[in-house]
């Protein structure tokens, strides 16, 4: 049985998987290991080359997975496809240095009592390659958002290179995400006890072939782990973002009442229901867009869903209004009632858009 399962995360790597072999093959000489690409039916035939490769030496092997994205998900259901005492994940782009495996292994055998071991992107002597300023300053605030919620101090909780024991991985394996890039921090923040991690530095290299999979989304997907990973042991992270979206739509209402009643000079009524239905309309499709980018409602069903949205909202006014009327003639304290009334219609509206407009 190999000593170590690494697992590389593909999607459009097809020019690097043989590479990343060649390079294993001569950073561990002396070592029982395989190699598992995690591919999300890449288009460009990744998931082929693999299995030309595995042709030729059966310690590769290829997961490739329909209809499915995601560097997370890909990483775990690699590493729950082998019996390895120890799990290396390192990206298929050769931008991680895989002559540190051996050392990583060695600090793993040696002290019984570290989880992990982390290579780490020196950040002094600017190893982050070719990064420009800004993705650097970004890759900075990203780590010091990440490190206040994993309570373990590390340089770099970002990196997509580590080794874990096997035991260590099970434990959490569950409770990860699928989505985004964050499985290292995820491990770290879900984690019931602190993990000990011991960091090993390495210089990131530039990529050669095929391009960065980074984008919005990604760190889209990065907020909502630290959400879930902070208020999210509290409250789901979805209810978060829908009252988050709802308060950036009492701004956009109080924008339009503005622009209606003061600069076109329409009646304060109708400049209020054209705000209303404005916000309405912006809530709903910035909750369609990210509270519910995993369920997204598009053509008609889009239309259908405003609609339903429309509607569940106008009931969410009567109990707004209902509840703080009630406790309004029970107590006399107005902001208490406003208050109750509104979260009572934010958490009505929540509840049922969950199961109407956006039913799974
Ligand atoms: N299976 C699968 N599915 N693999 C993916 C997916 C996906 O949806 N998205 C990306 N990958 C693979 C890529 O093919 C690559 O092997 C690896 O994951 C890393 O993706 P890159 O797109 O090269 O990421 P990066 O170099 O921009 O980001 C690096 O820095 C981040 C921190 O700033 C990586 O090392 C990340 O792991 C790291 O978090
Ligand atoms: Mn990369």
């Amino acid at each position: 049985m190999p000593e170590i399962t690494i697992i590389s995360p593909t999607y459009n790597e097809r020019e690097n998987v043989a590479h990343l072999y060649q390079r294993i093959k001569d950073a561990l000489p002396a070592l029982e290991w395989e190699l598992v690409f995690v591919d999300d039916d890449s288009p460009d035939g990744t998931a082929d080359r693999v299995r030309e490769l595995a042709a030729q030496d059966p310690r590769i092997r290829v997961v490739h997975r329909l209809h499915r994205r995601g560097l997370s998900g890909a990483v775990i259901e690699g590493a729950l496809t082998s019996s390895a005492p120890y799990i290396a994940v390192i990206d298929a782009d050769l931008q991680h240095d895989e002559t540190l495996l051996s050392a990583m292994l060695e600090k793993l055998r040696s002290s019984p009592e570290t989880d992990l071991v982390v290579a780490s992107r020196y950040t002094q002597d600017g190893s982050t390659g070719d990064w420009d300023g800004t993705r650097e300053r970004i890759s900075r605030l990203a780590i010091s958002l990440g490190q206040s919620v994993t309570r373990v101090e590390l340089s770099d909780p970002m990196s997509g290179f580590f080794m874990i024991r096997r035991p260590v991985f099970m434990t959490v394996a569950r409770d990860l995400a699928n989505e985004g890039f964050k499985i290292l921090l995820d491990i770290l923040a879900t984690s019931d006890r602190k993990l000990n991690v011991e960091e090993l530095p390495y210089e990131f290299r530039t990529r050669q072939f095929g391009e960065s999979k980074l984008d919005s989304l990604v760190a889209l997907h990065y907020v909502r782990l630290l959400l879930d990973k902070t208020l999210g042991r509290i409250l789901p992270v979805r209810f978060i973002m829908f009252a988050g979206v709802n308060f950036l739509g009492l701004f956009i209402h109080l924008l339009i009442l503005w622009l209606a009643f003061e600069i076109s000079n329409l009646s304060f009524t109708m400049s209020q229901v054209i705000a209303t239905l404005t916000a309405m309309t912006s809530n709903y499709l910035l909750n369609n867009q990210f509270t519910y980018y995993d369920r997204r409602l598009r053509g008609t069903k889009l239309v259908v869903g405003l609609l339903t949205f429309y509607a569940i909202c106008s009931v969410g006014v009567v109990a707004n209004v209902g509840m703080a009327n009630y406790l309004y003639n029970f107590d006399g304290i107005w902001w208490i009632a406003g208050l109750a009334g509104s979260l009572v219609g934010l958490v009505w509206n929540y509840a049922v858009t969950a199961n109407v407009t956006w039913r799974n």
